[in-house]
């Protein structure tokens, strides 16, 4: 069963999650996706502010994936990894696109693009998730990391418009969910980790106020981060930042 999109393109509004939200909750389809040129109250993870100016991607889309609500942590990694094959192709073959826990895209070690999951339960299952992206295209915002328009690669200035990046997108997600619905988790895992940031690396986790250290041993099959602590032992970290060591 593949996806089948529904775009409702906006000028400017506060947040397309928002607006995917109350979708959701009217019960609109899978596949709906609320796009904005511009947002004004862009939301990023950890209650911080997505900047959000005309030129870059900005979109929130509905799920009903089938599962329990402890596999959403497969589902951003699905999705982390369906942004990265994106970003792939839309830059120079001598980029280096990763993917940093959870779902952060990163181009030479700065983000270019960020994902946002937001999700209401029914019992123990999922009844909807948003699925909120931001991709910088044209710029990111001063001091926040790249774009892609500063790694043109294959095809110039035609591969990095909005609706090639869009449809490329939304390609790539509609696949590896497909694939996840079929053949589950497995292999999606393997891919992601393939292509992750700081892997066997010594990293600092922030969970709230607390800092953990530790290498970054891989990511379990509910898609949570695994640290191998000083002990050798292995902690299972199920939502935090990941730093390298040496970073703030
Ligand atoms: C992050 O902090 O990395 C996640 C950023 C998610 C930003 C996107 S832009 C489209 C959607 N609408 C929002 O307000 N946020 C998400």
């Amino acid at each position: 069963m593949t996806i089948s999109w529904t775009i409702e393109m906006h000028d400017s509004i506060p947040s397309t999650q928002d607006i995917a939200k109350g979708h959701a909750r009217l019960g609109r389809m899978e596949g709906t996706v609320v796009q904005a040129r511009e947002q004004t109250a862009g939301k990023g993870r950890h209650g911080r502010q997505w900047v959000s100016k005309p030129g870059n991607l900005f979109l929130s889309f509905i799920l009903n994936p089938p599962c329990a609500a402890m596999q959403i942590g497969q589902i951003s990694v699905l999705i982390g990894l369906a942004l990265a094959f994106t970003v792939r192709q839309c830059v120079a073959e001598d980029a280096r696109v990763r993917i940093k826990w959870p779902n952060d895209v990163m181009i030479n070690d700065e983000k270019c693009a960020g994902i946002l999951l937001e999700s209401e339960l029914s019992g123990p299952n999922i009844r909807w998730v948003i699925v909120g992206i931001g991709v910088n295209i044209a710029a990111a915002p001063p001091g926040l990391g790249t774009s892609l328009s500063l790694h043109p690669g294959r095809g110039g200035k035609s591969v990095l418009a909005l609706e090639f990046v869009r449809r490329t997108l939304l390609g790539h997600i509609g696949a590896l969910y497909e694939e996840w619905l079929r053949s589950g988790f497995a292999n999606i895992r393997q891919e992601w980790l393939r292509q992750s940031h700081l892997r066997g690396e010594p990293v600092r986790i922030k969970i709230g106020p607390q800092i953990e250290e530790g290498i970054f041993y891989g990511i379990d099959d509910m898609g949570n981060l695994q640290i191998q602590d000083k002990n050798l032992r292995l902690r299972v970290v199920t939502a935090g930042e990941i730093y390298g060591q040496g970073a703030t």
